[in-house]
């Protein structure tokens, strides 16, 4: 008798944390933050290591692919750092392992031709369409590609406001 009623106590906690999770990513805010260690070390030195979620598998290898001239900047790595953090990147990107997540920031988005930037995403731009020039330009924020200074928690997944 004792059994079962613990076992239905587990279940009961069980199904409320499934709930709670639910609750949680239906708030749209949460995007899996980078897990990877060579991603982190290599994709997060410059700026936030992006959630992979947030862009479409398609953009990860366009932008894994143009290494020599990213944004600017020559950040080469060797073929097979390039192949194990494509192969991360893809496999967590917001149409594959991450879709549960990204399902509203990538709607319409093409991954025939597709976008480079999340900042360029219609739904990013919606969102922040309210943030004032003034605050862009501050001097802690300066690039809108500069996520943390605006969400605090977005090393840990989270874009609150
Ligand atoms: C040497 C510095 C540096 C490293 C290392 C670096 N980046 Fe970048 N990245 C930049 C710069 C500079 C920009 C442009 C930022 C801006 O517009 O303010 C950028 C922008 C981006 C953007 C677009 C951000 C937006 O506007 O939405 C993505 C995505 C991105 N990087 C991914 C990566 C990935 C993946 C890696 C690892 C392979 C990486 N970066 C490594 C410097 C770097
Ligand atoms: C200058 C400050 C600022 C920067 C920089 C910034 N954001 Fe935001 N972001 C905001 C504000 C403010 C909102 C809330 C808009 C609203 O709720 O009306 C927001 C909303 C969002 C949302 C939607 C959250 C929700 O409530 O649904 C996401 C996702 C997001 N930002 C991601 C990003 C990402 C990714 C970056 C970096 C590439 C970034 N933001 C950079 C200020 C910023």
């Amino acid at each position: 008798m004792r059994l079962y009623r613990s076992m239905i106590f587990g279940l009961f906690v069980v199904v409320a944390s499934a709930m709670l999770l639910q609750i949680a990513r239906a708030g749209g805010n949460y995007y899996p933050p980078v897990s990877d260690a060579l991603v982190k070390e290599e994709c997060g030195s410059c700026h936030l290591a992006f959630p992979p979620s947030m862009l479409p598998s398609t953009s990860w290898q366009r932008l894994m692919g143009g290494l020599k001239n990213h944004f600017g900047d020559d950040v080469s790595l060797d073929p097979a750092s390039v192949s194990r953090i494509t192969a991360y990147l893809t496999a967590h990107a917001g149409d594959t392992g991450g879709a549960r997540y990204a399902e509203k920031l990538l709607r319409g988005v093409s991954t025939v031709d597709p976008p480079l930037r999340i900042t360029e995403l219609p739904r990013w731009l919606k969102e922040h369409r309210k943030v004032k020039n003034r605050e862009w330009q501050q001097q802690e924020v300066r690039s809108k590609a500069n996520c943390p200074a605006c969400h605090r928690d977005a090393e840990r997944g989270y874009f609150d406001e």
